[in-house]
């Protein structure tokens, strides 16, 4: 089975993008490991699966702010070599939209809403999203970052929804 590395930074993942986090993808699905950036503890995994033309996406993540809300976006690029993730560019935007949710008319193709963390800071979530891919072509998501936030996306404010820091 062909085997493709994807960087994910992010805020989360990426960990910090200090080393960065890694999609791993495997033809139909891809995995991207968060982990912290300077001075934050927030690590976890997301997985995407293509499912027909919607990209499944389920992320886990732990070291939230008990009962905090954080917006979570594919980035633009694998690069989460700097300490704050800022390498890792803006929200992967293929089409020049508007910034906005994880469904809906108007949204980057990486934005994915916010993750709810519970009384000890964990995160589930598991949502299916159009725009992206994980194979070839303009939309697919295959070497970029995942990015989560210290604060909550607003899902309106441009060009990143007001969500803070790349924790
Ligand atoms: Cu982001
Ligand atoms: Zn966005």
């Amino acid at each position: 089975m062909k085997s493709v590395w994807i960087l994910v930074c992010g805020c989360v993942l990426l960990a910090a993008c200090s080393g960065g986090g890694n999609i791993f993808s495997k033809k139909q699905s891809a995995t991207a490991i968060l982990a912290p950036t300077k001075g934050n503890s927030v690590s976890g995994t997301v997985n995407f699966t293509q499912k027909g033309d919607v990209v499944v996406v389920e992320a886990k993540v732990s070291g939230l702010k008990p009962e905090g809300t954080n917006g979570i976006h594919v980035h633009e690029k694998g690069n989460c070599t700097a300490a704050d993730a800022s390498s890792a560019g803006g929200h992967f935007n293929p089409y020049s939209s508007q910034h906005g949710g994880a469904t809906g008319e108007v949204r980057h193709a990486g934005d994915l809403g916010n993750l709810k963390a519970d009384a000890n800071g964990n995160a589930q979530m598991s949502i299916e999203v159009s725009g992206i891919s994980l194979g070839a072509g303009p939309n697919s998501i295959a070497g970029r970052s995942v990015i989560v936030h210290a604060g909550m996306d607003d899902l309106k404010t441009q060009p990143a929804g007001n969500s803070g820091a790349r924790v």
